[in-house]
């Protein structure tokens, strides 16, 4: 939890004060609202809202399906239940790309409609003037370097990025790039340990690593990869924190045999 107090909502500076401060930054993904409440009440700083809904909710192959209308009503769902994490609503492809005008206003509407407090959008320097734009209409943007799954058919998969010396150098220019056009905070996924440290400390914005090694301001994981309840893969980076689709499917078994044999409900749940 940061020192900043547990009910202090969370907001741009409070996020850049912990990294002055050498405070860790949580973040996690949530799709819906009483995850988003377990998440808030246990003190999380920031909560994403990430296009990975495609795949670990609506049951899709990649991110590229999502549409804004399904992410507006997730972000909507989680807004709800949030009191004082930093809310950061995840652009859909298609939703920032095609005009620097058309990506401002479905920005405002995860803001307007959504009640986001920030959005995030994939992308090195071909997204810093969309990225300047946004922040100068008062949105706080996130920005997303490394592995960029929107971009999968153009990296030839989900692989470590970063791992030549050029494209190192192109991460490393990208991340400076999109600081000096307004990005408040950057996600780093899947690059070595090594050149998310050096990015790190080259940076005034904090770092947010998810397979990016210890030494990035803050981590993020997808909610369903960390509580084991997507099993379709697991990234390496992914550390299981509960096992919860065995639960699940226990608890699930148990009903149907009760309900089967007769013994649910039973007087304690009849009127
Ligand atoms: O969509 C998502 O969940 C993300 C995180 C992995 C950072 O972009």
């Amino acid at each position: 939890m940061s020192k900043q107090g547990k009910m202090n909502k969370v907001t741009t500076s409070v996020i850049r004060t912990m990294k002055k401060n050498g405070e860790k930054i949580t973040m996690l993904t949530a799709y819906d609202y009483s995850t988003a409440a377990a998440m808030d009440e246990a003190g999380i700083d920031m909560i994403l809202i990430g296009d990975s809904l495609a795949m670990v909710v609506l049951g899709y192959d990649s991110t590229l399906p999502v549409t804004m209308e399904d992410m507006l009503h997730h972000t909507k769902a989680v807004s709800r239940a949030v009191k004082r994490a930093m809310v950061i609503g995840d652009m859909p492809f298609m939703s920032y790309q095609a005009s620097v005008e058309e990506a401002v206003r479905n920005a405002g509407r995860f803001m307007k409609e959504a009640g986001a407090h920030g959005v995030k959008l994939e992308g090195g320097r071909e997204v810093a003037e969309v990225t300047r734009r946004i922040s100068s209409a008062g949105i706080p943007v996130m920005a997303h370097l490394g592995l960029t799954p929107q971009s999968v058919h153009q990296l030839g998969g989900y692989k470590v990025q970063g791992k030549e010396a050029i494209a190192a150098t192109r991460i490393k220019e990208d991340a400076k790039i999109l600081q000096d056009n307004g990005a408040f905070s950057l996600v780093l996924e899947a690059v070595p340990a090594s050149l998310a440290a050096e990015i790190t400390d080259s940076l005034d914005i904090p770092t947010i690593g998810i397979g990016a090694g210890v030494n990035c301001d803050g981590q993020v994981l997808v909610v369903n990869d960390m509580l084991g309840l997507f099993e379709k893969f697991t990234p390496k980076f992914v550390k299981k924190y509960a096992n919860l689709n065995v639960d699940m499917k226990k608890a699930i078994e148990q009903y149907l045999s009760e309900v089967r044999e007769g013994s649910f409900p039973g007087p304690e749940h009849s009127f």
